[in-house]
């Protein structure tokens, strides 16, 4: 079984819907870890040994947070300026991160129909996110796609909420039981498409 660690980012929890449910849905499984950024520095004083640790110790790095100005909350960018250091995270001797899966779960506000090169929000989430996806190679990470819930604001009802929840916790489960064709799952856009979910075994 694979060890997950999840790094979870929203600046505002008690005001959360989508999040909330996602957290609420992988918190308590075994082999999981949530780590509440926001919740442990709320100073932004963030301990880096801790979070050296933390990675260290798991083998599969999940950034899970709501789309923010096309990228993350911005304790996830102070959390990449301090944690990936030169000879831990990257460089000829920054062997710390090699070979461990990163994924991130993005939950964001517009529908499928803006993140398209013609459409309201001019590229795809795939562009967007490829800052990550740089980041992850750079560490040595084996990257995946996103697990993504668009169209939150369009007014997902509790039910396609808890639903999107139950498929965050399906695809977790199948990371950390080692039930995922990567190869697979790394040609689709998401890691919860249609397309991918053929990668996906059953339980
Ligand atoms: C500061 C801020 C920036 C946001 N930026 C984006 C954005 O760039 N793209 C988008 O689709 N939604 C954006 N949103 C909407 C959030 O992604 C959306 O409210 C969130 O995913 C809903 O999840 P929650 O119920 O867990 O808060 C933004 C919201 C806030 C508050």
């Amino acid at each position: 079984m694979k060890k997950i660690l999840i790094q979870f980012a929203h600046p505002a929890l008690a005001r959360s819907r989508m999040n909330a449910a996602m957290l609420r849905a992988v918190s308590g499984v075994d082999h999981v870890t949530v780590n509440d950024l926001y919740a442990s520095y709320p100073d932004f004083q963030i301990d880096v040994e801790r979070e050296k640790k933390l990675c260290e110790y798991h083998d599969v790095i999940i950034f899970q947070h709501p789309f923010y100005w096309y990228s993350t909350p911005s304790i996830m960018k102070e959390w990449l300026d301090l944690v990936l250091q030169h000879g831990w995270a990257y460089g000829s001797t920054g062997k710390a991160l090699d070979g461990k899966l990163f994924l991130q779960a993005i939950t964001a506000g517009g529908g499928e129909e803006t993140y398209q090169t013609d459409g309201y929000n001019q590229f795809t989430l795939g562009e967007l996110t490829s800052p990550y996806r740089a980041t992850a190679h750079l560490c040595g990470m084996v990257w995946l796609p996103p697990f993504v819930v668009l169209g939150v604001h369009g007014g997902l009802n509790p039910e396609q909420m808890q639903a999107y929840a139950e498929e965050y916790k399906s695809c977790v489960l199948a990371i950390r039981d080692e039930r995922i064709d990567i190869n697979s799952v790394r040609r689709g856009d998401y890691l919860n498409s249609e397309l991918t979910m053929g990668a996906i075994g059953g339980k």
